[in-house]
């Protein structure tokens, strides 16, 4: 592994060449749109906000208003975001070749600039489904200020159980489909490109593992070193919204 504060060519000329090109993304794909990540000293979410009290099927049985009113606040602050030069380069890669998002971030940054395969490993904020009976929920949300108010989720209109977030919480599975297309996307790839993820929460963080294994370059793009950097070829100590721009001009 080499960490560069530039780009080097080999990484330019493996981007260049490459006819199937698969990004795995996290949090830090989302900071420079302003959104935060989970883990980052002082802005990160979980450093603000305990997750057990927030992101567990035991916290939402305990009080399921006060999880249902985080995520609107997070409905909302993803809504007033857009995607930044980043999100819209590698949408770009779709001119040129097959591009395949597996992203870790419950945001539609990646929809929103217009790529098209992205598969969700941990659900969505815009998706919902009953509590009680799995049915998907399509109505509109309330996700308005002001965000202190406790909000009360809505009602199943089949069984009338609690609508619940449609994100993976702590001590749930990763739906499956998205795990296994996000598997297949990494091994059938030219080039993995590793955005934004700390590394640290599995089983997204062992994606990286199958291209090394199978010897496929992947570039990691985080200003900071991470578990994952030692598997990469090249890691770029750089932000996602000036790396992938350098990149995408590649082609
Ligand atoms: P983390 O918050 O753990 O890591 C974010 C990473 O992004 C860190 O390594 C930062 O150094 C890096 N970073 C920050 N700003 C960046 C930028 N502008 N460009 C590039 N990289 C930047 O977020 P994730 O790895 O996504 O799961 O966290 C994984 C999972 O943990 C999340 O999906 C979430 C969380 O608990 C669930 O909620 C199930």
């Amino acid at each position: 592994m080499a960490a560069c504060s530039s780009i080097p060519d080999f990484a330019l000329q493996v981007v260049k060449k490459a006819d199937r090109i698969t990004v795995l993304s996290g949090a830090g794909m989302s900071a420079e749109s302003g959104l935060p990540t989970f883990r980052d000293a002082q802005t990160g979410l979980w450093e603000r906000f305990d997750a057990a009290a927030l992101a567990t099927p035991e916290a939402w049985n305990r009080d399921p208003e006060f999880v249902w009113s985080w995520y609107m606040w997070r409905h909302h602050l993803v809504r007033a975001t857009a995607p930044h030069a980043g999100h819209l380069a590698v949408a770009q890669w779709e001119h040129s070749a097959d591009v395949t998002i597996v992203t870790q971030n419950v945001d539609d940054l990646h929809e929103r600039a217009g790529s098209s395969h992205v598969h969700h490993l941990h659900g969505s904020l815009f998706h919902f489904r009953c509590a009680q009976c799995s049915f998907a929920y399509s109505d509109e949300v309330d996700d308005s200020e002001p965000h202190e108010s406790p909000r009360r989720p809505p009602r199943c209109q089949r069984c009338g159980g609690l609508i619940r977030p449609g994100v993976v919480w702590f001590g749930e599975m990763l739906p499956s489909e998205p795990w296994e297309a996000g598997v297949q996307a990494v091994d059938s790839c030219d080039v993995l490109v590793v955005v934004g993820t700390s590394g640290l929460v599995y089983p997204a963080a062992g994606l990286p593992q199958i291209a090394h294994e199978k010897g496929i370059p992947t570039i990691e793009i985080n200003p900071d070193e991470t578990p994952l950097s030692r598997e990469c070829t090249v890691s770029l100590r750089m932000s996602a919204a000036t790396a992938l721009p350098i990149l995408a001009r590649s082609r």
